[in-house]
């Protein structure tokens, strides 16, 4: 059997690396752009990464010049006639992909599937545009997609179960780890990992510890490969803060999700990280590097406040069904590399421990951003573990 033709649009950071995925699955692909010279970075991009393969063994120059010929680069989106799945990695603006897909829509077949690769709008809003909203879901990769395992498939509202179950056979023959996600704000990963940012956040602007400190903490004690000030300046504090703002406005500004002034300030100084040569850390050849307090009590305070609000976030995702329990762990180990599934940690740590130090921080701030999911009170209660 010949395997469907793959269609993407944008040629972006994501629109690229998907394309390469799927060539390398074997697919024939075209890569549209409105953009020329998108296509020539995109191009670019990817010349660069395979030849890395090569470079470290990984691929043969016969099959790196088999997987750049799969790739039809075009501006013209009458290129994507044939294509059996068609992904969508244009900017995040809703009104561009409604044009988007309704335009498609009406140039391919009708068994052809949809997708979307949107990390902060609802697949629904999207698939609304269409005629045939029953062929449209959400396939989040995770950057770079060439690289990380983790794929978030979103059925929205009107999704057919078929369409979902197609392309988790399609993805899953990619050699990705799907999880399946309820369309709701963040999905999984970025709905779950919010207090790594924003707890760090607070317990900085407290002057609890500084921000060298933190991330000490974290890596430390918590395993985690960046501090949660790394990381936000390695995703880009303009990207960072707008995924806070997004969610937090898409929660219907539900306390726990409120975004912090010292990002926004960040953001507004244009201090966005590695990429801007400054944000949390400064990254000027010259700059004096900051050194934490090892104090491992200070750590430790640290590391448990937020590993509870991570944690918290975790159990409530599964209080509300956003997906399974080992979904999520699986999510959070493949698309954020955390050393262990927040479920499991839960269990290793102590229901009753997490519930304590939310408990604390509720009573001491008096905030509902501290309130603990009914599941693990429920759990807590009745004795039981997650696994
Ligand atoms: P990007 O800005 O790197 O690329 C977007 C590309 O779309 C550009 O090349 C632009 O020329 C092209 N484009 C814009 N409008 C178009 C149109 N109407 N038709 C054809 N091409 C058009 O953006 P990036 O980062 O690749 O993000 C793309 C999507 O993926 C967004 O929805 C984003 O939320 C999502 N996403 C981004 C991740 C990231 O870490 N960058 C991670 C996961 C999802």
């Amino acid at each position: 059997m010949s395997l469907i033709k793959i269609g993407v649009v944008g040629a972006g950071t994501m629109g690229s690396g998907i394309a390469q995925v799927a060539a390398t699955a074997g697919h024939s692909v075209v890569l549209v752009d409105s953009f020329p010279n998108a296509l020539i970075k995109g191009k670019d991009s990817i010349v660069k990464s395979l030849n890395k393969q090569v470079e470290k063994g990984i691929i043969s120059k016969e099959t790196y010049d088999a997987i750049l010929s799969r790739i039809e680069f075009s501006e013209d989106t009458n290129s994507l006639q044939g294509c059996g799945l068609i992904i969508e990695a244009i900017i995040e603006a809703l009104s561009v992909k409604q044009n988007l897909f309704s335009q498609v829509e009406k140039l391919v077949s009708d068994d052809c599937i949809l997708a979307t690769n949107t990390s902060s709008l609802s697949v629904v809003s999207i698939a609304s545009a269409c005629v045939k909203p029953e062929r449209v879901i959400g396939i989040h990769f995770f950057n770079p997609a060439t690289l990380m395992p983790l794929v978030e498939l979103i059925p929205a509202l009107t999704t057919d179960e078929n369409i979902l179950i197609q392309t988790k056979n399609i993805i899953d023959s990619w050699g990705k780890k799907t999880v399946i996600a309820k369309d709701t704000p963040g999905f999984i990963v970025n709905r779950i990992a919010r207090p790594y940012y924003g707890e760090a956040i607070r317990i900085y602007e407290e002057g609890v510890a500084d921000i060298a400190t933190i991330d000490w903490a974290m890596k430390e004690i918590g395993k985690f490969k960046m501090g949660p000030f790394e990381l936000m300046d390695f995703i880009g504090n303009d990207i960072n803060f707008k995924v806070t703002e997004t969610v937090f406005e898409q929660f219907f500004y539900d306390p726990r999700y409120k975004p912090s002034f010292t990002q926004k300030r960040l953001y507004e100084a244009k201090r966005y990280g590695r990429k801007s040569g400054r944000g949390y850390y400064d990254y000027s050849p010259d700059a004096i590097p900051s050194m934490p307090t090892k104090d491992i009590i200070l750590g430790e305070q640290i590391f448990q406040r937020i590993i509870a609000m991570l944690i918290n976030e975790a159990i409530d995702a599964l209080f509300l069904k956003i997906a399974t329990r080992d979904d999520i762990d699986l999510a959070m180990t493949k698309g954020v590399n955390y050393s262990k599934g927040l479920l499991k940690w839960a269990d290793d740590l102590g229901l009753q421990q997490v519930l304590n130090t939310l408990e604390n921080l509720q009573s001491e701030y008096g905030e509902d951003r501290y309130r603990p999911s009914p599941l693990l009170k429920r759990m807590v209660r009745e004795g039981k573990t997650f696994y």
